[in-house]
Formats: C-alpha cells, structure tokens, sequence
C-alpha cells in the first residue's frame, strides 16, 4: 500500500490542525477510506466518467452519472467540492477516497444533519463499474461503519437503495440492517420503489465475528471534535 502524501503545510499552518477530515484515514488490509485531496478528487472523477453502472439503470436519486464523460467527472468535481466544505456539526458530508492496493475504485461517503442531536448518519456509495462484485462494496460500507461508530460515536447508521439495486441491498442485507421503510418517488420520470434500513449501535456491537476485521481508523477523534459530538 502506498503511503498518503505529505498533507499540505502552510507556514506554521498544519492543513490537518485546520480542517480535521484532512486526516481521516479507515484502513483494513488493502482496503483504505482516505480524505479526496484534490489529487484523489480527479482519479475519482476519471473514474465515474468511465462508468458507475450500466446504462438502463439508474441507482442514484440524483442522476449524476448521466452525460458524457467529461459532464460526469465535472459534476462531481462541483459536487465533491462543495461537499468537501460541508462539514459543520448540523449539517455534514463526509465523501471519502475508496483506494484497493493504492489503486482508486470508488467513494464511500456518509452524511448527517442535527447529528449532535440524533447521532444518526446515512450512507451512500459507488464503485467503478469494472470493480464491482468483487466485495468491495461490502468491505468499504463496513470500513465506514467503524468509522461512524467506533471513530464519530454515531447511534445509528442509515442507508436506502431502491428495490432494483439488487447489490446495494444484499450489502445492506449481509450487514445486518433491518428495514426501517419504502416509499414511491419519482426517478427519471417513472415510479420507482426506495428502500430504508437502519442499524443501531447496539447491533452494530453485537454484530457476529465475521464482521469484526482488523480495521484502523485514524484521525477520527479531531473529526467528532469539529462534528461537535467529542
Ligand atoms: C452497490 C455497490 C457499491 C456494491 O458494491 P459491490 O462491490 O458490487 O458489492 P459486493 O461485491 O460487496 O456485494 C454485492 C452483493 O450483491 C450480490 N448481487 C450483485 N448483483 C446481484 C443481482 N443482480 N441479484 C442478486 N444479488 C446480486 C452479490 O452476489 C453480492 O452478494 P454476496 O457477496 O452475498 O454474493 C456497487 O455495485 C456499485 O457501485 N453500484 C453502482 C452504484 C450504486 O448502486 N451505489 C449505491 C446506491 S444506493
């Protein structure tokens, strides 16, 4: 695995002492969840411009990945960058660099409103398309998890897929989560059924062995500090 650059120094300026998320870094094995610098932010826009999923399916509330390449790796990029600054304890993103063997595959991200309150965070994901059904997903939806509970003291962990994302939901599924709802929203134009579940801290502590690996999280604690939760 290769070592994260340097992060930036000012004079006497510490880029990680100002903006905390700078330093956040979830590792387990191979698998790595890191902060989208700006280097990371563009291998990740490439990315999504090659393809999140195939062209007759839509999995996303927002279709972002509809356009040319270029209009897609632009669309994140505003997105990215605009999330990258929303970081505020009632209303927070946190969109993470997902790298396998130092090689970018996705973006696992979490988002929260009120969260001092409700301490309850949802979800989202995506991979490239050439790097699904290998498990990753499972692997980075847990990575995250660890961060939200063990690392950002969350109470709940939320998550939703519509009913014909059949890989998202047998995530969700695999780790546990139990339904909390569905409801019928417009996608594209059409009608389409979206799927909720939630898991608790409790579950989460008493999830079985095989969902306990030996993952690290760092730099959560100066996070749940700027999230107004330490
Ligand atoms: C959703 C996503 C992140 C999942 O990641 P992934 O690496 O493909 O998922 P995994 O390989 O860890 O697990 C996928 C599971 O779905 C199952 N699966 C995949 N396609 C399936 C299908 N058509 N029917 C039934 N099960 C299916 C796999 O068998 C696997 O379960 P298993 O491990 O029990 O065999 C990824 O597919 C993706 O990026 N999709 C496009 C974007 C997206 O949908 N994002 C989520 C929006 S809610």
């Amino acid at each position: 695995m290769t070592d994260p650059p340097a992060p930036c120094q000012g004079d006497g300026v510490d880029l990680v002492d100002l903006w905390p998320p700078a330093g956040l870094r979830v590792q387990w094995d191979d698998l790595e969840l890191r902060f989208l610098d700006d280097d990371l932010l563009l291998r990740v826009a490439e990315l999504a411009g090659e393809g999140v999923h195939a062209d007759d399916r839509m999995p996303f509330m927002t279709p972002w990945t509809r356009g040319t390449p270029d209009e897609v790796a632009r669309g994140l990029l505003r997105y990215q960058w605009a999330a990258r600054a929303q970081v505020e304890p009632d209303d927070w993103k946190l969109e993470l660099a997902v790298l396998v063997g130092g090689e970018v595959v996705g973006v696992q991200g979490a988002f929260a409103t009120r969260y001092p309150v409700t301490r309850s965070a949802e979800t989202g994901s995506w991979l490239g398309v050439r790097f699904h059904s290998l498990g990753i997903g499972t692997r980075m939806r847990l990575a995250m998890l660890h961060l939200l509970f063990d690392g950002l003291g969350a109470h709940e962990a939320t998550t939703g897929a519509f009913s014909d994302n059949a890989a998202s939901l047998a995530v969700t599924r695999k780790l546990g989560y139990l339904a909390s709802g569905r409801r019928r929203v417009a996608r594209e134009g059409a009608v389409a059924e979206s799927l909720s579940f939630a898991m608790s801290v409790e579950q989460w502590q008493a999830r079985p062995a095989s969902q306990r690996p030996p993952v690290t999280v760092t730099g959560a604690e100066a996070v749940a500090e700027m999230l107004g939760v330490a």
